[in-house]
């Protein structure tokens, strides 16, 4: 037996040497797309915001403490701004959501976590309480969530990319401090590619994986031969009193997941390659029974999704231009220092069956890279984090000319 086994496995190698040579020479990335759901986007869906001047962006501050904020949250009682930061050199080294494999060399990814309070301006820089010690901190989305009956605490949601796997933390903050403590990290298989979290409970939220593959030849291939219209969708998951976690699957696949907010029993995801934000409604008021109720093409590549104290519209961050990923990633220090990537802020009005409104954009200069944008009415500030940027985020005074109500 043993010749022929030989024989079977030279075969075999062979065989993958050769489809190793026709993927490379491009002859059979059109069948591998073809059978595998690749999905193609019709570019010109995402171009509705191309070229257009700046609007509302007069009067914006970087921050140049704060580096690669992804996400943003503002508690409007507060007029405090949350955000989700780090390190652009890190996140070369490793940030699933951009492609990159887990490095050994290093012993420690360390990223940050800021408020900002929007009366006076004043950032600080938050210290995580009751984290294992040497934990990777990689930063992604970020949600707050009330605390029932005590206003002076706020819990704070933020996905985490360790080495080893994702999880979901979830803080609780007495506002005015300077600390997150940590009340409970969520681990389970389906919280494998995090993007954004929105709470929907004490514990128990949404989460949106942008890929399928977290990491491995596997997420190679997903890389090259994707975006495919099964990988990606929003997950609900819970924890219980025995401290068990389940997740379910309660939205269609699409081809990248991306942002995610929660309005009263309205859910809406964001699609970061296709451009569109659908929109769910909760059966009964449950969160793990969701019903989609309409598609709207926002016009661009749709980033993270907010919620506008007040009139509990949606705001979308997008990539009016489109997004360069693989020339901003060569060289972050060069982000709104020689490379820009305008942005564009969009509302959907929900009693205008969510048509697109836009509310600001910016050539780049100022907010470049923008992955999220979110409002304070009462102070009149937007606030945009940059998720690779050197200068992770600013705070713009918003004209008398945006209506916010
Ligand atoms: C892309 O968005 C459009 C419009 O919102 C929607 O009709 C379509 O189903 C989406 N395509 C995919 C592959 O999700």
């Amino acid at each position: 037996m043993a010749p022929n086994i030989g024989r079977v496995s030279i075969l075999v190698a062979l065989a993958a040497v050769s489809i190793v040579h026709l993927i490379n020479s491009g002859s059979l990335n059109g069948l591998i797309e073809a059978t595998t759901g690749h999905v193609v986007i019709d570019e010109s869906r995402l171009a509705n915001w191309a070229n257009l001047p700046d609007v509302a962006n007069g009067q914006c501050t970087v921050d140049f403490v704060a580096n690669a904020c992804e996400d943003v949250n503002v508690h409007a009682a507060s007029s405090t701004a949350f955000l989700t930061c780090g390190d652009p050199a890190g996140r070369v080294q490793w940030f699933p959501s951009s492609g990159y494999q887990p490095t050994t060399n290093r012993a420690r990814f360390e990223e940050q976590y800021f408020k900002v309070n929007l009366k006076t301006g004043k950032r600080t820089e938050l210290m995580l309480k009751g984290l294992p010690e040497g934990h990777d901190i990689v930063t992604h989305g970020l949600d707050i969530f009330p605390v029932e009956g005590d206003d002076s605490k706020i819990l704070v949601f933020a996905v985490n990319h360790a080495r080893e796997r994702d999880s979901i933390f979830i803080f609780e903050h007495t506002l005015g401090t300077n600390v997150l403590n940590l009340a409970k990290s969520v681990e389970h298989p389906a919280i494998k590619c995090a993007n954004s979290v929105a709470a929907v409970g004490p514990r128990s939220f949404y989460i949106t994986n942008d890929h399928y593959y977290p990491r491995g030849i596997l997420r190679q291939l997903e890389d090259k031969f994707g975006p495919w219209s099964w990988a990606t969708s929003v997950q609900h998951c819970a924890v219980d009193e025995q401290d068990k976690v389940t997740c379910k699957e309660v939205t269609h696949t699409m081809p990248c997941a991306n942002g995610l907010a929660v309005a009263g029993d309205r859910v809406f995801v964001g699609d970061s390659k296709n451009g569109s934000v659908s929109v769910y409604e909760m059966i009964n008021k449950q969160p793990n029974d969701l019903r989609r109720i309409a598609d709207i093409d926002v016009g661009a590549i749709a980033d993270n999704i907010k919620i506008l104290a007040g009139t509990q519209d949606p705001l979308v961050t997008v990539f009016p231009d489109g997004e360069e990923l693989p020339l901003f990633l060569k060289d972050v220090s060069a982000l709104g220092k020689t490379v820009f990537a305008p942005t564009a802020v969009l509302r959907l009005r929900a009693d205008k069956n969510y048509t697109p409104e836009l509310i600001l954009r910016d050539d780049g200069k100022h907010l470049t890279d923008m992955t999220a944008a979110d409002i304070d009415p009462k102070t009149r500030t937007l606030v945009g984090a940059s998720f690779l940027k050197y200068g992770g985020f600013a705070v713009c005074k918003l004209p008398s000319s945006v209506n916010l109500s």
